[in-house]
């Protein structure tokens, strides 16, 4: 049965803390606080400005582009203390299996440096060192067993992180929002997740990092969140290195009607519920809704991975098309 529920979940498929790595110049430092555009001024020159401005959405709501950043940016620090607990609560435990599912599909090798951008409170990170970690023992322990009488000295050795050739795999977090960031290197120390892992506050848009950095770029339920997404794209092109890869993991389309009318009634009507009940937060909690469906779905995302110059550029659903994970190369 569980094994069943499992896989209804995952099917559907179609179609050490210290500084990060090649930070960029003193664009944004590690715990700087993020800068908003506003838009409304007292100036003349700035409501001429602001009346021209581009709109863009808040959820339901039109808003000036200048401060969506902003709103987004005071939703997740009223939500920060509650994320994790809140995650669990309105996916019942599934959001668990998605994050898993992207880690299968990554598949990082041990070496591999990975960013995580919009990674909140350090989720994808923890799989993706728990992931790595597990790969290396797995490999030692086969090393181990294919040593014929092997002596102490050789089993030891065989466990033993490799000194030379040895490149340890890393994971920066990088996340516009403090609170979470703040929230995720509490839970990295409870973990004791004590090296492998850097916490920078950036935008998306903007990212604090040098060119052809990564080998490995994820975003996770954070895209839908930007103002630009196509800036975001461009960033994260820059940013990995030629081979790296792109994967986003988001809220997507469910294209059968019946599911779909089941999952608009329960997030409509549960989740803000849920917000105020558990987090005292009834409109940051009707954002993350109606953000969700204003987010493109599955096809239209997948060629705006491609105009941002991704080669390879696939996507596979699970849970019918709630979320997707689309991924695309840096070639
Ligand atoms: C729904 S949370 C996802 C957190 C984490 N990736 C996870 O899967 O649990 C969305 C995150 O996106 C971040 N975010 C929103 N806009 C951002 C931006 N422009 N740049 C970087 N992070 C941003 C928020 O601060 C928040 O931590």
């Amino acid at each position: 049965m569980a094994a069943a529920v499992r896989l209804f979940v995952l099917r559907t498929v179609r179609g050490s803390p210290g500084p990060a790595v090649g930070l960029r110049g003193a664009r944004l430092p590690v715990w700087n606080l993020p800068r908003f555009r506003h838009s409304a001024s007292s100036s003349q020159g700035h409501d001429a400005a602001a009346s021209e401005e581009k709109s863009t959405h808040f959820g339901f709501e039109t808003v000036p582009e200048g401060q969506k950043a902003e709103r987004v940016y005071k939703v997740f620090e009223s939500v920060a203390q509650k994320y994790d607990v809140m995650n669990d609560a309105m996916s019942m435990g599934i959001h668990r299996l998605w994050k898993d599912a992207l880690l299968h599909t990554m598949n990082p090798l041990p070496g591999t440096r990975l960013l995580d951008v919009a990674g909140g409170t350090g989720d994808i990170s923890f799989r993706f060192l728990d992931y790595v970690h597990s790969q290396e023992a797995r490999r030692w322990r086969r090393e181990a067993r294919a040593l014929q009488t092997p002596s102490w000295k050789e089993i030891a050795d065989s466990y033993a992180p490799r000194a030379k050739g040895h490149r340890e795999s890393r994971a920066v977090v990088c996340d516009i929002n403090k609170e979470m960031l703040k929230v995720g290197r509490q839970r990295a120390k409870d973990l004791r997740y004590t090296t492998g892992l850097s916490w920078v506050v950036g935008d998306a848009e903007e990212l604090p990092f040098d060119d052809d950095q990564f080998d490995v770029y994820t975003i996770a339920f954070g895209i839908r969140n930007v103002t630009h997404i196509d800036k975001v794209l461009e960033e994260a092109h820059r940013v990995l290195k030629p081979g790296g890869r792109f994967l986003c993991l988001e809220f997507s389309r469910v294209s059968n009607p019946l599911l779909s009318r089941i999952y608009d009634a329960y997030s409509f009507q549960l989740i803000p519920v849920l917000g105020e009940v558990i987090a005292g937060d009834w409109k940051s909690y009707q954002y993350l809704v109606e953000s969700i469906r204003r987010f493109p779905d599955q096809e239209t995302f997948q060629s705006m991975i491609e105009e941002a110059g991704f080669f390879r550029v696939r996507y596979h659903n699970l849970t019918a098309g709630v979320v997707a994970i689309h991924s695309g190369f840096k070639l």
